[in-house]
C-alpha cells in the first residue's frame, strides 16, 4: 500500500491553504476529494474525445460509447453485480432513489401498502418515499432508533408485515456514522419476499460492498463520494425488478421504436437512462473506481478504523463535547455538539482555522428531532486523512470552547 505522504500527493487540492493555513479536510461525508488520475480522465475526456454516447457513426463518438460501457463494466465489478444490465448510470443517489420510488411505486404499490425506512435516513431515502406514499395512498413505517443511534432490530421485525411493500434503509447513517446490519434486515425481508433497498451514499467508499452476497435487491450510490466526479450516481437492480418496472422518464435512447401510436422501450439498462448521460462523469467515476481498488478496499477501511480510534480518543478528552452515534459499528465519522454552543459558531470558528467540517441537520432532520437537537457538526474523515490532522481539530475545537467560555 502507498504511504500516507504518497497518497495525499494523489490528490492535489489536500496542497490548498485556507486563510493561510493548511486546509484540513474533515468534510468528506458531504464529498471527498479527486484524486489526480480521476481529474486527468476527465480532462481527457473533454480534450480528446468529446461526443454523445451511442448516436454517433463516428471515431471520437465510437471511443465515448466505448469508455461509457467500460465504466459500466467497472462499477458492475467493483459492487460484484451479476450483469451488466443491471447497473443504470443516474446523477446520484437521490436520483437513484427517486427512480425506484417512483417506477417501483408505479409498478407495485397500492394503496393500503406499507414501505419501511428507518429513523436514521437521510432526506434522499425519506422524501421520495412519502412522495409516493401519497401518490399511491401507502403508508411509511420508521423502525426507531436507540441513544446510541443504532436502530432497534426488534422493533424492525415488529413493523415488517405482510402489507410490507419494499423496506428501504442507508447502509451508513451521514449524520452519525453507523453502520446499519443491512444483512439481518435484508434477510429478515426477504425471508417474507420483500424487496430491499440500500442507500449506500456513505457505505460504498468505506470497505467493499458486495451486492451478490448481500442479495439486496436496489443499491444506490453517488460517484462523488468515492472520489469520483459529481453527477454520476448508479442505481443496481437486479434484473428481475429493472425489467418489470416502467421507465420513469422519457426520452431518447430509452427507446426501442417511437411512433405517435405506441413507443416501445430500449433493453435494459438503457430503458431507464434517457437523454443525454453524464458519460464524462460515468468514465471518470471508473477510474475513481480503479484508484479505490488500486488502495485497496480492505486497507482504506482499515486506515479509516485507526483514524476513527484516534479521534475518538483524542476527542473524548475534551470537556464539554458531546458525541451523538456511539454505535461500536461505525464508519470513521465523529458528530458532536460543545457544551451550548450553536454548531455553527463551532463551524466558524473551525473554518477559521482551515478545519473543515458540515455544521446543521446533514439533510437527516428526523434522527436530529430523534435526539432533541438542531443539528451537530460532523467531522467525516476518509483514509488520505491524519492523526495530525485529527490533533489540530482537536486544539481548535479546545480554542472553541475557550473563546465562548
Ligand atoms: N449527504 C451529504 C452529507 O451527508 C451531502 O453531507
Amino acid at each position: 500500500m502507498k504511504n500516507i505522504a504518497e497518497i495525499r500527493a494523489d490528490f492535489p487540492i489536500l496542497n490548498t491553504k485556507v486563510y493561510g493555513k493548511p486546509l484540513v479536510y474533515f468534510d468528506n461525508g458531504a464529498t471527498t476529494q479527486k484524486p489526480q488520475c480521476v481529474i486527468d480522465t476527465m480532462n481527457e475526456v473533454y480534450t480528446t474525445y468529446n461526443a454523445n454516447i451511442h448516436r454517433g457513426v463516428h471515431a471520437i463518438s465510437d471511443r465515448a460509447s466505448e469508455e461509457y460501457e467500460k465504466a459500466r463494466e467497472k462499477v458492475r465489478s467493483f459492487i460484484n453485480a451479476d450483469k451488466r444490465e443491471e447497473i443504470v448510470f443516474t446523477s446520484g443517489t437521490t436520483a437513484s432513489i427517486n427512480a425506484v420510488a417512483f417506477s417501483f411505486g408505479e409498478r407495485f404499490i397500492k394503496k393500503g401498502d406499507e414501505i419501511i425506512i428507518s429513523n436514521l435516513e437521510h432526506h434522499a431515502n425519506i422524501v421520495p418515499w412519502q412522495m409516493m406514499c401519497d401518490r399511491k395512498g401507502a403508508k411509511l413505517k420508521i423502525i426507531p432508533v436507540n441513544d446510541n443511534g443504532e436502530i432497534i432490530p426488534e422493533e424492525y421485525h415488529k413493523i415488517l408485515s405482510a402489507k410490507t411493500r419494499l423496506v428501504a434503509v442507508t447502509q451508513v447513517s451521514n449524520a452519525l456514522g453507523t453502520i446499519l446490519p443491512v444483512n439481518e434486515i435484508i434477510e429478515a425481508a426477504h425471508a417474507m419476499n420483500i424487496p430491499v433497498l440500500i442507500d449506500g451514499a456513505q457505505g460504498i467508499q468505506h470497505g467493499v460492498t458486495d451486492v451478490e452476497k448481500l442479495d439486496c435487491d436496489f443499491y444506490a450510490f453517488s460517484g462523488h463520494k468515492i472520489y469520483g466526479p459529481t453527477g454520476i450516481g448508479v442505481l443496481y437492480g437486479k434484473e428481475k425488478w429493472l425489467t418489470d418496472m416502467p421507465p420513469y422518464q422519457g426520452g431518447g435512447d430509452m427507446v426501442e421504436n417511437v411512433t405517435f401510436e405506441k413507443t416501445t422501450y430500449n433493453e435494459l439498462p438503457f430503458k431507464f437512462e434517457a437523454g443525454t448521460m453524464n458519460f464524462p462523469g460515468a468514465i471518470g467515476l471508473g477510474t475513481a473506481l480503479d484508484y479505490v481498488l488500486s488502495i485497496g478496499r480492505e486497507n482504506i477501511a482499515a486506515r479509516e478504523q485507526e483514524l476513527l480510534e484516534y479521534a475518538a480518543t483524542r476527542l473524548a478528552g475534551i470537556k464539554g463535547l458531546k458525541i451523538y452515534g456511539n454505535s461500536p459499528a461505525k464508519i470513521s465519522t465523529i458528530s458532536f455538539l460543545l457544551n451550548n454552543i450553536h454548531q455553527y459558531d463551532t463551524g466558524m470558528v473551525l473554518d477559521k482555522l482551515g478545519i473543515a467540517v458540515r455544521t446543521g441537520t446533514h439533510c437527516a432532520q428526523p434522527v436530529m428531532d430523534r435526539f432533541g437537537i438542531d443539528g451537530t457538526v460532523r467531522a467525516s474523515m476518509c483514509f488520505y486523512n491524519t492523526k495530525e490532522e485529527i490533533n489540530i481539530l482537536g486544539t481548535g475545537i479546545e480554542k472553541v470552547i475557550s473563546m465562548f467560555s
